[in-house]
């Protein structure tokens, strides 16, 4: 398998690079310490074509493939994590579930403006009840003809006070158990639809975090995604690709930690040398450049995979998975290679570890993608 980047990867990975270095690194710590959304950058984001990588220029995206997507994501998690799960939830869950299941016309009155950032999305399928054990939605969507009428509460959703167009999975008929389910288009602002106070986090502190309620909300059958009953589908397929999103920034995060102790070893000096010269440092980033490098492997395998059409569920939460591990093992090493600098915030990586976290946790936990992965080696 060939893993050769094109020219237009790599000038990808440039730009995203260049953008991390000069437009998020200022203020990064900052926004983690007063869990200060990016506002600034996110538009910036949206204006470079960041928001929207993969949907279709017609629609206003960029129309690149999901490797392009896997490496921009790198390297913005490389700096902030908290930017790049605003980037990973608007495009691989918001942009990617509309364009491939929603109407023409879902198309142009939402697409259009998630995929340039004018807007940004949220996807709603976790609930106090219901986070792992997905199919026990008690969201409901009740059918009232022209219209479904949506109470219920969602935990935890990532830009639930700063998105304008949040996809919400709920239960329409419980007694189909998973295959009642629907998956709707729900507006900030329409009546009965309340956010939450804003979750305080250990990590990807400057994301936006809130549960939301639903109070007999009027939601248009427009604005159901596909058939009737097809909500966990939607929620299974769009994550299955949102799992490459959040595997990439696992693995920006292990490399932005990495880096950093990398180049710390060799200026940070201890017993008249430069620490990278004890075996017991250099054999950490020996440790670290492997697992990345096999990390990194698996992301790009799973992102070829959905660009060649092939299943992606087993390769997508292999790479969340492993690159989750990794995420973790390498930051808590990378505190280790700063010693005390390690521990407060101006050297970064402390925060990194912090960040690292949420990757084993969100869009399935680790324990999830096991049973993605079991299941579906047993089947072979
Ligand atoms: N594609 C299509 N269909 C799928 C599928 C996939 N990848 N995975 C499952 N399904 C279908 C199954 O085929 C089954 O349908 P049928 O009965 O018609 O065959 C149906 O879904 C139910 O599947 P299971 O019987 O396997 O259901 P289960 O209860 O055993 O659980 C699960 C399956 C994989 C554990 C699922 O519940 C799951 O993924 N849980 C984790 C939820 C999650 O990832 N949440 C993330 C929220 S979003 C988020 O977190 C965003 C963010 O942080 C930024
Ligand atoms: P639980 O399901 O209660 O799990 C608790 C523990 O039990 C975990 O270790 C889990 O792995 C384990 N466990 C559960 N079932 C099994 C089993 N069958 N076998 C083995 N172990 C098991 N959700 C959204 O819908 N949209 C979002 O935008 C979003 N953003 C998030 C952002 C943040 C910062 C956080 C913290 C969460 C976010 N989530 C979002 C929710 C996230 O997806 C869930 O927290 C996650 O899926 C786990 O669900 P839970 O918290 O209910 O844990």
């Amino acid at each position: 398998m060939d893993f050769t980047l094109s020219e237009e990867h790599l000038m990808i990975q440039s730009a995203a690079r260049e953008f991390a270095k000069n437009e998020l690194l200022p203020g990064v710590i900052e926004r983690d310490e007063h869990q200060k959304f990016p506002t600034e950058q996110i538009k910036k984001m949206g204006e470079l074509g960041f928001l929207g990588m993969m949907v279709d220029p017609k629609y206003g995206g960029g129309g690149m493939d999901t490797l392009s997507y896997a490496i921009a994501m790198e390297e913005i998690s490389k700096i902030d994590a908290s930017a790049s799960v605003v980037m990973s939830v608007n495009n691989s869950l918001v942009c990617w579930g509309l364009e491939t299941y929603g109407s023409e016309e879902q198309k142009q009155k939402y697409l259009t403006r998630l995929a340039s950032g004018e807007i940004i999305g949220a996807f709603c399928l976790s609930e106090p009840e219901a986070g792992s054990d997905a199919t026990s939605q008690k969201t409901t969507a009740i059918d009232k003809g022209d219209h479904y009428i949506l109470n219920g509460t969602k935990n935890w959703i990532t830009n639930g006070g700063t998105a304008d167009v949040y996809l919400v999975i709920a239960q329409t008929y419980p007694e189909k158990g998973h295959k009642g389910i629907n998956a709707l288009i729900v507006e900030k602002g329409m009546p009965g639809f309340e956010i939450g106070p804003k979750e305080q986090k250990l990590g990807i502190r400057g994301s936006d975090t809130h549960s939301l309620m639903f109070t007999d909300v009027k939601v248009p059958k427009e604005n159901r995604i596909g058939e009737d009953g097809f909500g966990f589908t939607f929620a299974m397929k769009t994550l299955a690709g949102g799992r490459i999103g959040i595997a990439s920034q696992a693995l920006g995060i292990a490399a932005g930690a990495y880096e950093l102790a990398k180049e710390y070893s060799k200026v940070r000096k201890a017993f008249g040398t430069e620490i990278c010269n004890h075996q017991a440092i250099a054999f950490k980033l020996a440790d670290m450049a492997t697992q990345i490098t096999a990390a990194r492997l698996l992301v790009y395998k799973a992102a070829r995979d959905k660009d060649n059409h092939e299943n992606y569920d087993l390769s997508g939460a292999m790479a969340k998975l492993y690159a989750s591990q990794v995420a973790m093992d390498t930051t808590i090493e990378a505190v280790q290679i700063h010693g005390g600098n390690g521990y407060v915030k101006e050297y970064h990586v402390e925060r990194l570890m912090r960040d690292a976290k949420i990757t084993q946790i969100y869009e399935g936990t680790s324990e999830i993608q096991k049973i993605v992965i079991s299941r579906a080696v047993l089947k072979d």
